[in-house]
């Protein structure tokens, strides 16, 4: 077990009281971490990897915005509404656990797309790249026992499946359409939305 940290919110310091392991130690400012430091890293890497894709869609998205596709904009901004989300959830959890966080560069999103297929196209990769990140953290947590971590990561594990199931569906009624029958895909894109609230 690592060496104790500073909480990062008034949650961490009731999970060190709960946990039991503080005792003779409450009036300090450390508590006991409940994550080894390699997984804290991964973890706090995540974010950066969640808040970088929250950065890529938003760019995507105003492309589409550009080029007229508003429906299909707006479905990226709410996407990367919720990788920042995602972004937020593991920064929580990591203070739960008495984790530190480390928050990294997030580079300068591509802005040039030839067409709403090759966003999409591009979008699906990242979601496939995200699914790997998430799937080594996984293997992470159960190589090192933390089970946890585990049970925190099985929300992310599901949530991929999800987000690739339906970037590969936008993917595909964008090929189907065709670039000439766009308007066609703005109102299916529409009817998304309003299912994913
Ligand atoms: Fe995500
Ligand atoms: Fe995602």
């Amino acid at each position: 077990m690592d060496t104790p940290v500073a909480p990062g919110s008034t949650t961490s310091r009731s999970v060190a009281i709960i946990c039991g392991s503080t005792k003779g130690k409450r009036e300090s400012n450390h508590m006991t971490t409940l994550i080894s430091s390699k997984m804290n890293k991964g973890l706090s890497d995540q974010i950066t990897n969640e808040f970088h894709a929250a950065h890529l869609y938003l760019a995507m998205s105003c492309v589409l915005q550009d080029m007229g596709l508003k429906m299909l904009s707006k479905w990226f901004t709410h996407h990367a509404d919720e990788e920042r989300a995602h972004g937020m959830k593991i920064l929580t959890y990591i203070q739960d656990v008495g984790g530190t966080v480390t928050l990294g560069t997030i580079e300068k999103p591509k802005a040039k797309y030839p067409s709403a297929e090759s966003i999409l196209k591009a979008a699906l990769a990242h979601e496939l790249l995200v699914t790997d990140q998430i799937n080594k953290l996984m293997a992470t947590a159960i190589s090192m026992k933390d089970y946890a971590t585990q049970s925190f990561l099985q929300w992310f594990v599901d949530e991929q499946v999800e987000e690739v199931a339906i970037v590969s569906e936008v993917l595909d009624l964008v090929r189907l359409a065709g670039p000439k029958n766009m308007l066609q895909v703005e109102s299916r894109v529409g009817k998304l939305l309003a299912a994913e609230g």
